[in-house]
Formats: structure tokens, sequence, C-alpha cells
């Protein structure tokens, strides 16, 4: 059991509200934190019970007690980033405990927080700052964005969040990749054709059109959640599996990674929405092939499909293997086997074999081999926010984005020629143009089965 004090920038923001409250009611509730305070900072004049109870729905199944703890430890404090006088009112509040200060803002501002509370000495050597995504807006805002924190923090109090890092099953990638003798063999351009990332949502931009407009689903998901999924799939053996280790071999494979072709598009409705400007030109969806320069994925292209107002919400990685070679007289199977992780909803993975159709002698068709976290373990696996703040407490940076990481990543969406625009309907699989898209570049979208 910990004791902390978290400093929330952003308080009065869609993420305090859904996730960070929720996650730090979670930590209360399974007995992680024993004395904690919450402190809210926004700009604007709010109140804490507001907050507090805009957040009770996201917590789910609230326990009474436990949530009036929650609101006899939290305050409000209006700060203005930009106003050092309102630092010194911030130091004030804050007692011996540790410190988390999460600056869940615009990444403009992440360097005028972190100077002041660097100058105010409101973050002493022991507490760690937790930077919510985006982090910048291009390779440029990032690499300054990391020379200025770096030189009033020490790299092992910044934890860049990526919250796809916390969930479950991005976590099994690398232990399911390198604690099983039949995965890593067959890990290659020798036995698999391709993998496909799909990360798409039913979802519309909603209440964060301003924020969204200034980014579309390549800075939004793709340079972040999209990316750290196909480094954490291709990455080389880490000497051990352990943080350090594993960032780095992500790194590597960042580094070497480059789109080669891409397909974006709009879903109709977008400029009407909210914040939205009337001619705007982000990109709510995105198909992308990209192709890694080693030795052990040369030639095999890895696909991501990404956006908003799409028929479902799912994230997967479909891993397809190469075709056999017949030796069956008649049918052969149609297609090659496909490992699948289900990232969410349904977290799990499955193996597709082919396999004899009962009462057919030669005949084949596709099983499928599932495992379902929630039937296996059930339903109440940590939420990733969560997770991650258990991660902060404990200073355990493995499942944080590293500086070179980020870089590598932003230069990789940079890079991207986007092309022209294409407009989709709301609650398809995104433009039409994509059929002809995807043959020219070889990918037939898997269907998630079960
Ligand atoms: C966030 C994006 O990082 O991830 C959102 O800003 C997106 O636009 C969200 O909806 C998706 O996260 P999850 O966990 O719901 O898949």
């Amino acid at each position: 059991m910990k004791d902390a004090t978290f400093i929330i920038f952003g308080a009065t923001g869609d993420l305090t509200r859904r996730k960070i409250i929720p996650a730090i009611y979670k930590l209360v509730k399974n007995k992680k934190l024993r004395s904690f305070r919450i402190i809210g900072c926004a700009r604007s004049k709010k109140n804490i019970q507001t907050i507090l109870s805009q957040s009770k729905k996201f917590a789910r199944d609230v326990q009474a007690s436990r949530w009036r703890k929650i609101v006899k430890n939290s305050v409000y404090q209006v700060l203005d980033f930009y106003k050092e006088e309102d630092y010194t009112q911030l130091a004030v509040l804050l007692g011996k405990q540790q410190r988390i200060f999460y600056l869940a803002t615009a990444p403009e501002h992440f360097h005028i927080i972190s100077k002041y509370l660097a100058k105010y000495k409101l973050a002493r050597k022991t507490d760690n700052v937790v930077y919510e995504k985006p982090f910048g807006h291009d390779l440029y805002s990032a690499k300054k964005i990391n020379k200025c924190i770096s030189t009033v923090f020490n790299e092992k109090q910044i934890y860049r969040i990526d919250h796809y890092l916390g969930k479950e099953l991005v976590g099994d990638i690398t232990l399911m990749r390198f604690t099983n003798r039949i995965l890593e063999p067959l890990w290659n351009s020798k036995h698999i054709a391709q993998i496909q990332i799909v990360m798409t949502e039913d979802l519309l931009v909603g209440k964060r059109g301003g924020f969204y407009d200034k980014y579309g689903v390549l800075k939004d998901v793709v340079q972040n959640h999209a990316l750290q999924l196909l480094a954490l799939t291709a990455m080389e053996a880490p000497k051990m599996l352990s943080g350090e280790y594993i960032r780095s071999e992500k790194a590597r494979v960042l580094k070497r990674t480059q789109v080669t072709a891409a397909l974006v598009g709009q879903y109709h409705g977008y400029k009407s929405e909210p914040g939205v400007t009337k001619n705007s030109t982000t990109e709510t969806f995105a198909a992308l092939q990209l192709k890694i320069n080693n030795s052990r994925w040369r030639g095999v292209p890895f696909y991501i499909l990404a956006g908003k107002a799409l028929v479902k919400k799912q994230t997967s990685i479909h891993i397809k293997f190469k075709e056999v070679h017949c030796l069956l007289a008649k049918s052969c199977p149609s297609d090659s086997n496909y490992f699948t992780i289900r990232i969410q909803p349904d977290n799990g993975f499955s193996l597709e074999l082919n396999s004899k159709m009962p009462g057919k002698k030669q005949a084949i068709i596709p099983v499928n081999m599932d495992f379902c976290e929630k039937c296996r373990f059930g339903p109440n696996t940590p939420e990733a926010y969560e997770t991650l703040l258990e991660d902060v407490l404990c200073g355990d940076q493995s499942v944080f984005v590293r500086k070179d990481e980020i870089e590598y990543a932003w230069k990789i969406i940079d890079r991207v020629r986007k092309g022209k625009i294409y407009s989709y309907k709301k609650g398809t699989g995104g433009p039409p143009a994509l059929d002809a898209w995807n043959k020219k570049n070889g990918v037939l979208w898997k269907e998630v089965s079960k």
C-alpha cells in the first residue's frame, strides 16, 4: 500500500472524469492506496464535487464508503498554467507525501507547467510526472518537449503515458511471444505473410472536435497506440522480459519502420461536429501499409486500419501465416492460418487452423482454438489507467514510452504522404476507395471471429 498526492492538471477535462479519477478510485478500492489526496487544477472556476459526481458513473460498481473517501480527500484549485503565483498557491496545499503530477492537458502546456513545477520545487526528485498523450504534434514539437522536460526532471521521474500499454492483452504480446516455443520460430518473414493491426471505433469525435481537428487519426491513435502494438509485435527478443530491454527493442524496430502506402478518409458530417472547422481536411480514417527494414521482416507488409465512425469498436492484431504447399488432391485451404490477438473487446487470442470437415474425406475448413480472458479469469481484469497509475506509484517505467520511441514514432507519422482525403458514410467500413487500395496493396482485412 502506498501514500500519494495526485495533482491533476487539466482536471476539468474528459480524461480526468472518465479515466483518471475512476482509476484512483479502483486503487483505493483494491487497497493499493492507504492515504491519498487528489488536487484537481485547471483554469476555470469549478467545484470538485461537480467533477467527482460526473466521474462516479465511470468508476462502475462504486461502494459508497470508498467513494466518500474520494470525496473527502479531493480539492480543486484554480490554476492558470501561465501564472507563476498560482503555483505558489498550489505549494501551500502539498504535504510530505509522494507527489504524482498528472499533466492531462494539451501538449503545448507541458513546457510551462514542467518549468514552474521545477522552479517552485513542487516536483521534488522523488516525485513523478506523468505526461498524457499526444506528446507533441510532430517530431519537432516532441523533441522540444523532451528537451525541456529533461532539463528540469530526471528521466526516472518522467512517465509518458500510452494507455494501450496498460491493457491486459497488450501486456501479453511480449509474454506470449517469448514464453512459447511454438510461436517464436515462426515469427519472421519465412513463415509470416503479413500482419494487420485493426483499431476501429464506432464513436464519432463527440465533444472533442476542437482537439481532434488539430490532430486527426494518424496523430491521435496511430502515432502512439497502433505503432506501439506494431513495435511489440515486431521487435526482436529482448535480453530479458523487463522494461528497459523491451523499450530498447521497441525503439530499434520503430527506427526501421516506414509507411509505404496510405489512404485517408473523413466521415460524412465531420465538418459539422462542434469544434471542427467548416473546411477541415483532418482525417478520421487511415489505412496504412508499412515496411520494416530488418532481416526478420524484410518483404513482410504490416497494415494499420484505424478510424472513427466505423462499423464497430475493435482492436486486434492478425498475424497471417504463409500458405502451405497444397498436398490435397481437391480442396486446398482457401486461406492461410491466422493467429489473432484480440486487445478489445472480448480480450483473448485465437489460432485459426485448417481441420477436416466432419463426414467428408478430403474437405477442410478453418476452425479456431480460442482463449477468452473473461471466460477463463472472470470479468474483473484491471482497467489500463489503474494498472498504469499503480506503476507510477511503484516507480516502474516498463510500460511507459521512452523518449527515443516517441521520437521515432513521430518521424514515421511526419513522413506519411496523405494524398486525397476520401469521404465515407458513418457506420461503414471506411471510404469506398478502400477496396481498390486494398487490392493494390495486397490486403484483405481479417474479420474477427471466435
Ligand atoms: C485515445 C484517443 O487515446 O484513445 C481517442 O484520443 C480514442 O480518440 C481512444 O477514442 C481509444 O482508446 P480505447 O481504450 O477506448 O480503445
